[in-house]
């Protein structure tokens, strides 16, 4: 495997597999408590154990590492920072619907590096390390190399997104309805799902108005690696600006053109 990552890829792995058996036993037994953030979305205890035990593990073996994650902030300084989303897809957890898992990365000054996407109700993961190629499978043992779609025409392409309201708020209302009229076909398959249909040629774009570092990290280096291309609305390498727009690359100009957020977010 070509990367300097080999072994924090492996780290990622194992941290995901001690974290699977956590959250996957309480989605199985409902056994969880829900309380509403202040921005009014839903949280539960396994999403604040799974990051716990995330950081826990970080704190004995990558003492000099810092560590951002959605439910207890940022910690320590580094130029190596692991990002967490304990369980991305918490909506569906609490629903018992199994589209929910979660997001470890590692970036270097400020790049994610690695990305490991562990979904277990599902029985899928998705990871990737800079110069590896992206990969789905149980384990790094049982791995399949994926990549992005060839479809090249907005007429041929499937779209995928999580909810509207983002959109709304952004005032691009029109233009996603517009631009899902030019698609083959719009689908919301939300969260984490979207982008990892992206990196295996099963959707062609992903687009999300409204995102956070660690909703986006791990996902960009298996969007690249398979192929693909991560940006924000902006335009800009992502992850970057609070949104996203992953594509298999032949679309992402086209799509980004008519958005017309480039110019009006750049
Ligand atoms: C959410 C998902 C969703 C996005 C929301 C996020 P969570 O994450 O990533 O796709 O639209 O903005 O908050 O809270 O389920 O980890
Ligand atoms: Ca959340
Ligand atoms: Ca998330
Ligand atoms: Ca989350």
């Amino acid at each position: 495997m070509n990367t300097n990552y080999t072994d924090d890829l492996r780290l990622a792995h194992i941290m995901a597999d001690t974290v699977d058996r956590l959250t996957l036993t309480k989605f199985n037994a409902h056994d969880f408590t829900v309380e509403t953030k202040p921005d009014l979305t839903p949280v539960t205890d396994a999403d604040r154990e799974a990051e716990q035990l995330i950081r826990s593990q970080l704190s004995r073996v990558r003492t000099r590492d810092s560590v951002l994650g959605e439910e207890f902030g940022s910690t320590g300084t580094s130029p190596r920072q692991w990002v967490i989303d304990p369980i991305d897809g918490t909506k569906n957890f609490v629903r018992g619907v199994p589209v929910w898992a979660t997001l470890i990365a590692l970036l270097e000054h400020g790049k994610p590096v690695v990305g490991v996407v562990s979904a277990p109700a599902l029985q899928r993961r998705w990871w990737a390390a800079e110069g590896t190629g992206a990969y789905t499978g149980r384990s790094l043992a049982k791995a399949k190399r994926i990549s992005v779609s060839a479809v090249n025409r907005l007429e041929d392409s499937s779209f995928s997104y999580s909810s509207l309201s983002g959109w709304k708020e952004l005032g691009l209302r029109d233009s996603f309805i517009d631009l899902t009229d030019q698609v083959w076909r719009t689908r919301a398959y939300g969260d984490f799902w979207s982008y990892c249909m992206v990196a295996e040629g099963s959707v062609d774009f992903a687009a999300e108005p409204e995102l956070n570092l660690h909703d986006m990290a791990a996902l960009v280096p298996i969007i690249k690696e398979a192929g693909g291309s991560f940006t924000s609305l902006a335009g800009v390498e992502g992850p970057h600006g609070g949104n996203a727009l992953a594509s298999n690359g032949k679309l992402h100009q086209e799509v980004l053109n008519y958005l017309g957020t480039e110019k009006t977010m750049g």
